[in-house]
């Protein structure tokens, strides 16, 4: 009996995995729904059927692979993550999740460990918010956070539903009743994923113990203004939509700079500018802000100084502007016990590890309104992540794996 994770099959299956990738390698982008979404989540299902766990997949995509506890009955332990990649990232972010956490269950089964509580790896949908603007779509739809009627209706840039796209995936006529979990449906849930920041390397610290997740929140601008010929409207005439972004942008910044929390950050990352021609005049701009906090007062005022800030821009430019909100999630703290679990497992294996929170989200935001939740962090190379170059080395990989594998074994027999 072998014990311990085989991280070279798990890295093989992760470049594997990163070849079904819409663009050149070693860039990956799988956004939910398409093509090359479906073949990843073949490939995924296609290892867990190896591994001899039993499939299912919900109406909307999110895959259960459950490993039967001697006692099916209890509510099981859940790990996971997603495996959708926003353009040009990497090949870690989220199938580490879930490949590794495949593999952490292997590792048991070889072991000859046999669970009391069943163990079910999740491949989340659509945790990106690549495509529908919003993400963690799966797991707000599982823990009750995201009514299925709002899903169905989000829309695409080209207007298409999601309830369009479902339709033309394999697991649309699926029960739809089967989606929404209720509270206690899950014993735990642990995730493993890249820091995507850069503490763990620059402190060598093998891996990180989560003990709360930051808040975000996303909103969409349309600001407008005035168009017209580029040669032919002088200065003092203009409403150029585009500069009133702009003005917005620093704003936005600077309220986010000043907030008084070190952990607010804003990001401006999709800017859309109509109509978009060299000799033509801004007359509209669509913009999205993406804002975080571990706090909800300072995220919350940060937002207040950036929306009363664009009101005065507009007013100056004579702009016309509306705003909308994608989500306003809150932060979520994890269960403590698990987090002890954790720390216990890497300080019985000499690993070394800290208490720290994410600034990024993850399904586990809101698995947590379900289910006590932790994650497991691992170090990225310069703390690199939504880019081809994301990295962590398979001895980091394989630490990580161990310590989940640990922390499902411990959670799994009570
Ligand atoms: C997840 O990808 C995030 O943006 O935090
Ligand atoms: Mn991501
Ligand atoms: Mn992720």
């Amino acid at each position: 009996m072998k014990d311990s994770v085989d991280i070279e099959r798990l890295q093989a299956e992760i470049d594997t995995l990163a070849e079904i990738t819409e663009v050149e390698p070693p860039a990956v982008t799988r956004v939910i729904y398409s093509e090359k979404d479906l073949a990843a989540r073949e490939q995924v299902k296609f290892l867990c059927g190896e591994a001899g766990l039993q499939l299912r997949e919900d109406a909307v995509g999110n895959l259960f692979a459950r490993w039967e506890g001697s006692n099916p009955t209890l509510p099981a332990v859940a790990t996971g993550s997603h495996i959708d990649a926003i353009p040009n990232a990497g090949r870690y972010d989220g199938v580490l999740g879930v490949l590794g956490g495949l593999e952490a269950i292997r590792t048991l089964q070889s072991s000859g460990f046999q669970p009391r509580r069943s163990i079910e790896l999740i491949a989340f949908t659509s945790e990106e918010p690549t495509r529908f603007g919003i993400g963690c779509l799966g797991s707000r739809l599982m823990s009750g956070s995201l009514s299925l009627e709002q899903a169905l209706a989000l829309e695409d840039k080209e207007n298409r539903t999601l309830e369009s796209w479902l339709s033309s995936t394999p697991f649309s006529d699926g029960d739809r009743s089967r989606i929404l979990l209720e509270k206690g449906h899950y014993h735990a849930f642990v995730e493993l994923h890249i820091e995507q920041g850069p503490t763990l390397e620059e402190e060598s610290l093998d891996i990180g113990a989560v003990t709360h997740i930051a808040a975000p929140a996303a909103y969409r601008l349309e600001i407008i203004g005035q168009g017209g010929h580029a040669g032919g409207v002088l200065m003092p005439a203009r409403h150029d939509a585009l500069c009133g972004a702009a003005e917005f942008v620093l704003a936005l910044e600077a309220a986010a700079k000043n907030s008084g929390s070190p952990d607010t950050v804003a990001t401006v990352g999709v800017l859309q500018i109509s109509p978009g021609a060299i000799n033509s005049i801004p007359a509209q701009v669509t913009l999205t802000v993406d804002l975080r906090d571990i706090r909800l007062d300072t995220r919350s005022a940060t937002w207040e100084t950036a929306t009363a800030a664009l009101k005065k821009i507009s007013a100056d430019r004579g702009l016309k502007t509306s705003v909308a909100t994608i989500n306003q999630d809150p932060p979520a703290t994890c269960g403590p016990s698990l987090v002890e679990t954790t720390v216990a497992a890497a300080r019985k294996r000499g690993f070394t590890c800290q208490r720290m929170i994410s600034r990024a989200y993850h399904d586990s935001l809101f698995m947590s309104r379900i289910a006590p939740t932790t994650m497991i962090f691992i170090p990225c190379r310069n703390g690199w992540s939504h880019r081809p170059d994301e990295y962590s080395s398979p001895a980091q990989i394989g630490k990580g794996v161990a310590i989940l594998a640990d922390v499902l074994k411990e959670i799994a027999s009570k």
